[in-house]
């Protein structure tokens, strides 16, 4: 459990605030140096079982959004196979149209043709033994290429087109399956997943973002610099918080999280409180 499967804003101003604890409604709890706050209330899980019968509204959905490079794929996919719940990782989907629709050379300003290549792309994810989320576009190997930054930025531009978000809409609503969904990406609070019964808004420092991007590409052997990673962050966050469409921005009853400062598994352990208090 965990995986993935085939199938699919100017906003707010957040201000995330360090404390050492985060509420969400009235409850209160205790997560050491965690920035979490609670900014309304998040509803309690439903029993994923009716009469026998599994009712899509009733599966819980645990909503985990926020700024490119805050850590949410990685604490999404732990926390969905913690809880033993389904993944989906939504801007993987706006990744596979973007290459596809640069695999067909289409012209990447024009939605008509986004959308028709948005319907016709098949992805398929699948995890391999250590976790990793791999991806199929049109059933070709395409995980490297997705998480390019070059892959990043024409997701992002895509992305802002209302055509292309509402034909990825019902492919992304189809992850929500028994017994539990974790979905990551920017609007899975606001506009997906809107009656979620959880849901993270997961901030960082954009400079400990960048950095934390460096180290991960420094790894892989990729050359780059914090500083052109920065540029790139920024740009994206502003695109991405900017559009008229589902901008980037914490749903009302979203908890803030910031990561600034946190390892993977303090994150972790914050996210998967709310769910089991
Ligand atoms: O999460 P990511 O970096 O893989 O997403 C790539 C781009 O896709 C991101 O910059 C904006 C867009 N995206 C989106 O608009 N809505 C989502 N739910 C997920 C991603």
């Amino acid at each position: 459990m965990g995986s993935a499967h085939a199938s699919g804003a100017a906003g707010t101003k957040i201000k995330p605030r360090i404390l050492a604890g985060f509420s969400v409604g009235v409850q209160a709890f205790a997560c050491a140096g965690a920035g979490l706050r609670g900014v309304g209330h998040a509803r309690a899980g439903h029993n994923a079982e009716n009469c026998g019968v599994t009712m899509s509204e009733n599966i819980p959905v645990l909503t985990i959004d926020g700024p490119s490079g805050a850590g949410k794929g990685t604490v999404s996919r732990i926390v969905a196979s913690r809880l033993g719940w389904h993944y989906l990782d939504s801007g993987a989907l706006y990744r596979a149209v973007g290459v596809a629709a640069s695999w067909a050379n289409l012209d990447i300003s024009d939605p008509a043709a986004l959308v028709r290549c948005t319907f016709d792309t098949e992805v398929a994810f699948r995890e391999n033994d250590l976790g990793d989320l791999r991806v199929w576009v049109n059933g070709s190997y395409a995980t490297d290429e997705l998480r390019l930054e070059t892959t990043g930025a024409v997701a992002s531009a895509i992305a802002a087109f209302p055509e292309v978000r509402s034909a990825l809409k019902e492919r992304q609503r189809a992850f929500r399956q028994a017994p539990g969904l974790v979905a990551d990406g920017r609007d899975m609070g606001t506009v997906i997943f809107p009656e979620a019964s959880f849901k993270v808004f997961l901030t960082a420092s954009a400079e400990e973002r960048a950095e934390r991007r460096y180290n991960q590409l420094k790894d892989k052997g990729v050359s780059v610099t914090i500083g052109g990673l920065l540029r790139e962050i920024l740009a994206r966050d502003a695109r991405d918080a900017q559009r008229t469409v589902a901008p980037l921005r914490p749903a009302e009853d979203a908890v803030l999280l910031d990561s600034t400062g946190l390892n993977i598994d303090q994150v972790v352990e914050c996210v998967l409180a709310l769910v089991n208090p």
